[in-house]
């Protein structure tokens, strides 16, 4: 079945429209729209909204793999990214990103069999102060430890 906005998230996308300039500004709403919609950006997805906004796919595939916060594929119901960039590298995300493996069978690109969990290695998060740092879905965890993974995960698996 091809994709399509629900009439409510079409009158949202309309509504962004009205906001911007020119179709093309209104990109990055209307991905995180129908990704909020689909859960993740198909080309299908991508596609429908590159004809929605009069714009090439390659446009959009471009954006959608540039931003971090852009999933291409099914995620489970708490996504986990682990910054893998130099200042969380150097306080220790490598050892995070290990204990994942090999305690909660997690890594790079994988969802867990429940579909509670998938982990994806991203790059800088922005938050380099407060390294090592991930994103749980939207919301920040930073100064991580194998301590505070740990809790974390404890909490999320009865959530
Ligand atoms: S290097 Fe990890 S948040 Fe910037």
């Amino acid at each position: 079945m091809s994709f399509a906005f629900t009439p409510e998230n079409q009158k949202k996308f309309e509504a962004l429209l009205t906001k911007y300039p020119t179709k093309m500004a209104a990109l990055l709403p209307t991905l995180w729209l129908a990704q909020n919609q689909n859960g993740h950006l198909s080309l299908e997805v991508q596609e429908h909204v590159a004809s929605l906004l009069d714009l090439s796919p390659v446009h959009v595939h471009g954006v959608v793999t540039f931003y971090t916060m852009y999933k291409q594929k099914p995620s489970g119901k708490f996504h986990l990214q682990f910054c893998k960039t130099l200042s969380c590298g150097l306080c220790g995300s490598e050892d995070l990103i290990r204990h994942m493996k090999e305690k909660y069978k997690l890594e790079h690109g994988k969802v867990s069999e429940d579909g509670k969990f998938s982990m994806e290695l991203v790059e800088c998060l922005a938050s380099c102060g407060t390294a090592p740092a991930m994103a749980v879905n939207e919301k920040y965890v930073e100064q991580l430890t194998v301590e505070k993974i740990d809790e974390l995960m404890k909490k999320l698996s009865v959530a």
